[in-house]
């Protein structure tokens, strides 16, 4: 049925491009499997428990629009990233650019600050971001501020004194931080001129939610959706992908009005990672089907380094459990399979054992190399000797069986 998967020239020049996010999934992958699905079954309802940019519920829309989409990530720049991408933006969007152009001639830059703003940016650049925040800030249509928003989110990470090479937040050296060319407003100007034109669909079927999906996911009720597809974190939210930490510095700049934001997000640049998915220590697992499946790992891997696989299951049996109460038909999942300890966590085939064990027939896995810039090949040293990390991703399906 699903064909090859590989997808290796595919660039984002569609909407998936709008913004950028750490760790999306390949839009055409998404979307040949959710093809496939929706041409098989009646489906009225995809959800995706951790839709980061949006990838996946946009497929979904644009191929069947009336499908009712719900989504839920912790990260209140995914959520607004998201929330762009299948909300659209409105018919005066060109009037609106005009005003946004008009705006950025006329104002000043205001006191705006915040912890450590003149540690990642630059005295120049802080003055281009607060003349484009505040000129967002005039425009009265919220669904269009929100795109600005989105837009202005990729340029405030590439003009600001961290490195592009990795999701954290790491300082440039002080010649880099100087080379830099201030073309800010410009290129921000231009891209939301350029995106326009990728807006072709939207949805009002739509229900995105910025929590824990742990915490969401007791509120749905049983089999409340037909298709669950999702690529949840794979245990390193504080190691390699930092999803919160990436978003901070856009988090602080843009208009918190136009935020779902709780407050807490930006205590510390670690505040979103440490409330994700295995983010911070609860405790041991208490499930006893998830403890056989992970124990061959752990008795490899140095008492240290336990802790840090425990914590990430023990929220990812949980989210199972409630992934599989509340979904009716299938279970698409994208996954990897990360090295602790010199050790392979075959992330993949435990999850589709807890799958076909909580009723979840698999019915298809393939795979993919992933090619990633920023997640360096060799991540790190144990016993002096370099670890591979993650280099492939696996998509598996699961279908209800009663
Ligand atoms: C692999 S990314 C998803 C990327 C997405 N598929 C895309 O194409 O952009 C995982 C997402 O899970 C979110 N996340 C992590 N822990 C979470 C939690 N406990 N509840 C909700 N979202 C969470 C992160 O913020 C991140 O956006």
């Amino acid at each position: 049925m699903i064909g090859d998967i590989s997808f290796r020239d595919y660039k984002k020049n569609d909407i998936h491009g709008l913004a950028l996010y750490p760790a999306t999934m390949v839009a055409p992958v998404q979307n040949i499997i959710l093809q496939e699905l929706l041409k098989t079954e009646q489906i009225s309802s995809v959800f995706d428990p951790f839709h980061g940019s949006g990838t996946a519920l946009y497929e979904a829309l644009e191929l069947s629009p009336d499908i009712k989409l719900i989504g839920c990530d912790i990260n209140p720049l995914a959520h607004l990233i998201t929330l762009v991408k299948l909300q659209g933006i409105t018919k005066n969007i060109t009037k609106d650019i005009l005003e946004l152009k008009g705006n950025l001639n006329t104002v000043e830059a205001d006191d705006f600050s915040f912890p450590n703003m003149n540690k990642w940016f630059r005295p120049d650049i802080t003055e281009s971001i607060k003349k484009v925040r505040q000129s967002i800030i005039l425009i009265k249509s919220k669904k269009n501020r929100l795109y600005f928003w989105s837009i202005l989110s990729t340029f405030i990470r590439k003009y600001s004194n961290t490195r592009s090479s990795t999701y954290k937040l790491h300082s440039k050296d002080t010649e880099a931080i100087e080379r830099m060319k201030n073309t800010l407003i410009n290129d921000f100007l231009s891209s939301v001129e350029d995106n326009v034109s990728k807006f072709t669909i939207s949805s009002s079927n739509i229900k995105l939610y910025k929590n824990d999906v742990l915490n969401q996911l007791t509120k749905f009720k049983e089999k409340t959706v037909d298709l669950s597809i999702s690529s949840p974190p794979y245990g390193d939210n504080a190691t390699t992908v930092p999803y919160g930490q990436f978003s901070s510095l856009a988090l602080h700049w843009i208009d918190k009005k136009d935020l779902v934001f709780d407050g807490w997000e930006l205590d510390n640049y670690s505040s979103i990672d440490r409330r994700s998915l295995g983010g911070n220590y609860k405790g041991l697992i208490d499930n006893e089907k998830g403890n056989l499946l992970i124990k061959p790992y752990l008795e490899k891997i140095s008492t240290s380094k336990q802790k840090k696989v425990i914590c990430f299951f023990k929220d990812y049996f949980i989210f199972l459990d409630e992934l599989c109460r509340v979904t009716n038909k299938y279970i698409v999942l994208t996954l990897g399979n990360r090295t602790v300890d010199g050790i392979n966590i075959n992330l993949t085939s435990i999850t589709q054992e807890y799958l076909e064990y909580k009723n979840f027939k698999n019915i298809h896995k393939s795979n993919r190399d992933i090619p990633n810039k920023r997640i360096p090949r060799l991540t790190s040293k144990v016993n002096n000797k370099s670890v591979l990390s993650m280099n492939k991703e696996y998509v598996i399906i699961h279908r209800r069986i009663n």
